[in-house]
């Protein structure tokens, strides 16, 4: 039979209005990628945050860029200072930014330009319940989000937590941007589910790239 992806190129699959993913487009580079992590990881770690409401989060998260996303009694923030060490939060890496630039151009978003960069970090068993990515104030700017290591199921729905969801096997490369009509829509990661991946072991990362400083 014909394999159409014989030579393992990415590929495009639409998602929703605004919304795409690109297939396997950070494959190639995800060495560079998770070596940066690592970078990152060794000057902010990788902490499971609390929410405001006291829940402990099951994905271990940190941050890089000018601005990283934190909680804290109030809520939710981009705070320009990790609040674990004291520190800015380590610079946005090349290797981060180039991937970046790339996939929004792909995806018909050329002019975003992220100043935060959230890195999560999956265990068996981790998942991230449905919510929107609401806290960022320019809404025009998508969000670029860049799956490393274990495979997980990708829950996309609307703009109501009881929309339909549609649920996306997300695999190692496979970037999804969302923007325009879907930017607020609800999303989520069912638990993780046990494997072993050669470059990241017993986890899935995942980036999300986003515009979260005040704009003009
Ligand atoms: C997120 O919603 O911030 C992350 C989604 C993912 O881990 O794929
Ligand atoms: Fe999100």
């Amino acid at each position: 039979m014909l394999d159409l992806f014989a030579d393992d190129e990415p590929w495009q699959e639409p998602l929703a209005p605004g919304a795409v993913i690109l297939r396997r487009f950070a494959r190639l580079h995800s060495p560079q990628l998770m070596a940066a992590i690592h970078d990152v990881a060794a000057r902010s770690p990788f902490r499971h945050m609390v929410t405001p409401g006291g829940y402990t989060m099951s994905v271990a998260m940190t941050n890089c860029g000018a601005l990283g996303w934190t909680t804290d009694r109030r809520g939710y923030l981009y705070a320009p200072v990790d609040p674990q060490t004291g520190n800015p939060w380590p610079a946005m890496p090349e290797s981060f930014q180039r991937l970046c630039d790339a996939a929004s151009h792909a995806a018909g978003y050329p002019d975003f330009a992220p100043d935060a960069c959230l890195i999560n970090r999956y265990q068996p068993g981790a998942k991230l319940s449905l919510h929107q990515d609401k806290d960022e104030p320019n809404l025009a700017a998508p969000i670029v989000s860049v799956s490393l290591g274990l495979p997980a199921v990708f829950q996309f729905g609307g703009l109501t937590r009881s929309a339909p969801l549609q649920r996306i096997m997300l695999e190692h490369g496979d970037v999804v941007v969302w923007g325009g009509p879907s930017r607020l829509f609800y999303h989520g990661i069912q638990p993780l589910k046990d494997g072993e991946h050669p470059l990241t072991g017993g986890y899935r990362y995942n980036l999300t790239f986003r515009a979260a400083g005040y704009y003009e």
